[in-house]
C-alpha cells in the first residue's frame, strides 16, 4: 500500500483536475475525475489518442453502477457479484452523470471496479468515477510497473502512484450488456469461461464491432520491432529463415523452444496466466535491445491465452506509415 499522505496528495490531485498514473491488478491507469471534463480531455492530449475513443469509468464498487447506468440488466449485477473487484468491464446504457468527454457521445458507458488497494483507496476516498485509459501513449505497449509508466509519461502525469507490477498483466475482459444478447468486445484479463459458467450460456465474442474500441484496432499493443507470430514447433524455422534475411532477431517464448544457438529468448511462460502477466514487460525488454524482429510464440488458445494471442496479433499487424 501507500502511505495515507500520498493517497490524500492522489485524491487532491484528482479533485482540482490533475492526471495521475493509478496501478490496477490488469494493467497501470492514465487517471481524471471523470466529472471534470477539461481533465478528461487531458488524458486523451497525453494518451495523443481521439477524443471519440470512450473511456472506462472506474468505481469502488459495484453498488455505484445505477448512478452511472440507467438500467443495470440482472446479468450484469451476476458478473459484478461474482468478478468485482477485477479484471472485467461492463457496457451498460449510460446516465447523465457519464458525459460525452468520457463516452465519446455513445449512449452507453463502460465501468469496472479494478481489484488493486491502491486503486481502490483512490476511488473510495475521492467518491466518484475516475476515467483512466492504460498509462500508454496511444497504440503503445501498455504499462504493467510503474518504471514503465515512469519511461512513457513521467513528464506528463502529475503523480505516479507506484502499486508494485500488475498481477494480471492484460487489459480487462469488456463484456457489452447494452444489447439483447451478451458480447465480448475485447478479451482480457478474466477469461471467458468464466463469464460463461457464470451466466450459463455462450457469450460471442465480437472485436470487430462498430463501437469504437481502440485496442480492437487491427495494429495496437505495438513496440517498435515488427513482431512475426509463430506456433511453438515452428519457431526454430522462423528464426532461421530471418536470420538468413538479415534481420536481429529476438524469441518471445517459453523455454524449452528448440532455438538456433545465440539467439536471446525472452521467457513469456507456457501457462496462459503466466504469459498474460509478461507479455508486456518481456515485449518492452525486448524492444530495447534493439531487435528489427520479434517472433512470439502463441499460447494455447484457452483460458488468459485468447487475450495473449489478440494482443500478439495486433502488436504483428501491419501498422499505418509513421504510426
Ligand atoms: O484493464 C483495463 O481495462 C485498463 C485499466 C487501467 O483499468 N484500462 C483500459 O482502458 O484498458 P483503455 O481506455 O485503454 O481501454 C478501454 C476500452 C477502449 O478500447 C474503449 O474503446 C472501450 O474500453 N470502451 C469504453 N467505453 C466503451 C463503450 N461505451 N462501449 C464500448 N467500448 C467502450
Ligand atoms: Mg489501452
Amino acid at each position: 500500500m501507500i502511505t495515507s499522505d500520498l493517497l490524500n496528495r492522489a485524491v487532491e490531485t484528482l479533485r482540482r483536475g490533475g492526471v495521475i498514473a493509478l496501478p490496477t491488478e490488469t494493467v497501470y491507469g492514465l487517471a481524471a475525475n471523470c466529472e471534470d471534463e477539461l481533465a478528461v480531455r487531458r488524458v486523451f492530449a497525453i494518451k495523443g489518442r481521439p477524443a471519440t475513443h470512450p473511456l472506462i469509468v472506474h468505481v469502488a464498487r459495484a453498488s455505484e453502477l445505477p448512478s452511472w447506468a440507467r438500467h443495470v440488466p440482472e446479468e450484469a449485477w451476476r458478473l459484478a457479484e461474482s468478478f468485482w473487484p477485477g479484471p472485467l468491464t461492463l457496457v451498460l446504457p449510460r446516465t447523465a452523470r457519464a458525459t460525452d468527454a468520457v463516452t465519446g457521445g455513445q449512449d452507453t458507458v463502460a465501468l469496472r471496479v479494478p481489484n488493486h488497494p491502491v486503486a481502490l483507496a483512490v476511488l473510495d476516498a475521492l467518491g466518484g468515477g475516475v476515467a483512466a485509459p492504460s498509462a500508454n501513449r496511444f497504440g503503445r505497449v501498455s504499462p504493467t510497473s510503474a518504471e514503465h509508466v515512469r519511461a512513457d509519461l513521467g513528464d506528463e502525469v502529475d503523480l505516479i502512484l507506484d502499486g508494485g507490477p500488475c498481477t494480471v498483466g492484460v487489459e480487462s475482459t469488456i463484456v457489452d450488456l447494452s444489447g439483447k444478447e451478451p458480447a465480448v468486445l475485447r478479451p482480457g484479463g478474466l477469461a471467458v469461461e468464466e463469464l460463461e459458467r457464470v451466466l450459463g450460456r455462450k457469450v460471442p465474442v465480437r472485436t470487430s464491432a462498430t463501437v469504437r474500441v481502440s485496442g480492437s484496432l487491427a495494429s495496437h499493443y505495438a513496440p517498435r520491432a515488427g513482431v512475426v507470430l509463430s506456433e511453438p514447433a515452428d519457431v526454430g524455422a522462423r528464426v532461421t529463415s530471418l536470420r538468413a534475411r538479415g534481420h536481429n532477431v529476438g524469441v518471445l517464448g517459453p523455454p524449452g523452444l528448440t532455438l538456433p544457438p545465440g539467439v536471446p529468448r525472452y521467457d513469456v511462460p507456457e501457462d496462459p496466466a503466466g504469459a498474460a502477466r509478461a507479455l508486456y514487460t518481456r515485449l518492452r525488454e525486448a524492444d530495447e535491445q534493439g531487435h528489427d524482429v520479434l517472433v512470439a510464440c502463441l499460447p494455447r488458445a484457452e483460458g488468459l491465452g485468447i487475450a495473449v494471442r489478440d494482443r500478439l496479433s495486433r502488436a504483428a499487424a501491419p501498422r499505418p506509415a509513421g504510426g
